[in-house]
This record gives structure tokens, sequence and C-alpha cells, in this order.
């Protein structure tokens, strides 16, 4: 079964506008013959700006978050609506800086993922284990726990709109990188996960992206892997030098 490969950069809380419209620029530009499925997802206050430059290439553009609510008394926060306004095409959730800095549980995670599909955006499902949650033993039930009760109630009409990035957090921003042998086990115990929930053919068929400490030296080798069918790449999307190599992994 050969499934697209998917990269994806989060800039996370990086950038201007004018320094995220120069990445953009140059990302649109040198991927234009990129062959894989690619998405940036900068912040909320670039999405305009690099949404213009973005339309009408192959790179979509991302959001790093949504509200579990379309609209109402909710400050601080940025309703699907509002995305879909600014020609948002897909939806970070779960991730873990918003699981474990903002407390954010599986439930409202859900609450976001629902709403999301509901109104026709792709979403990304972040899943991962903590460093203490892996010496235990338990980076497999973690991931199970966070795939299935992040997907509850998903019709499977709509798992084709969804993709999981599997991040360890310990791996993530630390230079630390999961053996490409460590993270496919894991790969597969979630395609396993979603078999179990979906059937066997929306299992073969989802893509499960692989995040933390992504860099040009390792993604070739992270993507030979039979289950790791891309990466969702932070520090090192926030250069075209660093990104478009990954990018554009041979
Ligand atoms: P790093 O690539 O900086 O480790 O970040 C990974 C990540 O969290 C992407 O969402």
């Amino acid at each position: 079964m050969s499934r697209p490969y998917y990269i994806a950069g989060n800039w996370k809380m990086h950038k201007t506008r004018a320094e995220a419209a120069e990445l953009a620029g140059a990302l649109a530009s040198r991927l234009a013959d990129g062959k894989h499925k690619y998405l940036v997802a900068p912040s909320f206050t670039s999405l305009e700006t690099v949404g213009a430059i973005l339309r009408g290439t192959n790179i979509l553009l991302g959001a790093q978050d949504c509200a579990p609510a379309e609209q109402g008394a909710h400050t601080g926060e940025v309703s699907v609506l509002q995305l879909k306004d600014l020609g948002v095409q897909a939806v970070i959730l779960g991730h873990s800086e918003r699981r474990h800095i903002y407390k954010e549980d599986d439930a409202l995670i859900n609450r976001k993922v629902k709403l999301a599909l509901k109104h026709g955006f792709e979403v990304i499902l972040c899943v991962g284990e903590l460093l203490e949650e892996r010496e235990a033993g338990r980076a497999e039930a973690v991931c199970e726990t966070q795939t299935i009760q992040g997907l509850e109630g998903v019709s499977a009409a709509d798992i084709p709109k969804i993709t999981i990035a599997y991040e360890p957090v310990w791996a993530i921003g630390t230079g630390k990188t999961a053996t490409p042998e460590d993270a496919d086990a894991i790969h597969a115990f979630v395609r396993k996960v979603i078999a179990r929930l979906y059937g066997t053919d929306a299992a073969e068929k989802i893509i499960i992206q692989y995040g933390g400490s992504v860099k040009s030296e390792n993604a070739a080798q992270l993507m030979a892997k039979e289950h790791i069918d891309g990466a969702l790449v932070g520090g090192a999307a926030l250069t075209a030098e660093t990104f478009v190599p990954i990018a554009k992994f041979a």
C-alpha cells in the first residue's frame, strides 16, 4: 500500500507577518516542483498574509489550533468560522504544547476535532507520550488513549480528512529524535488502533506523520520506514534552508 508523503511545518509562536511572508514566498517557489503533500501552519496573526502568498500553490494553509465553539464569549480564542474566512484548509489539534502547557485534555481536543471536521477542515491530530510514560512502558497505551478519545464520535466518512502526527514529547525541540525503529513501532501500533476502530482499509490509508527534532539529516531514514508517512516539523520548518531538504527528502 503506498500512501502519499505529507510534510508539514508548524511555525509555532514565531515570526512577524513580514518574516512569515518571506518564508512563505521562498517555500512557494522552492517547493513548486515538490512531489509530496505540504502544509505550513503560521501563527494566527500571519494566516492572512501567508494565505495570500500560498493561494494557488501546492502548499496547504494550516492553523495551529482552534476553539471548541463556533463563536461566543471565548476571550483569546479563534473560531473555525474565522479560520474558514481566512482560507485555512487544515487545523493542527492536540499538539503536545497545547496538552502540556495549556492543559488541554482529550475531551476538549475531541470537541475541536469534531467541530473542525464539521466545517470541512482537514485535521492533524497529534498524539505522543512523555518521557516518564515511555520509561514506564506506557508509550503505546498513551497513544492509544489519545487516538481513541481524540476520534470519539468521528465517522468513518470523515477519517480521510484525518492525519495522525506521532510526536513523542521528549523528542520535541530537544534534538533527540526517536529512532526510526522506535517511531515506526508506534506508528504501526496506532495504525492497528485505527484498524480496530475504522477497519483495515481506513488504517492502510491513514497518513501518520512523525514529529520531534526532524532534520534533513534524519528525514530520509525516518520516512523510509513502512509506517512513517511524513513529518510534522517544528524548529527546522522556520527557514527554507532547513525545511526544503526535508520536504524534498530523497
Ligand atoms: P521540533 O521539530 O522543533 O522538535 O518540533 C516538533 C513539533 O512539535 C512539530 O509540531
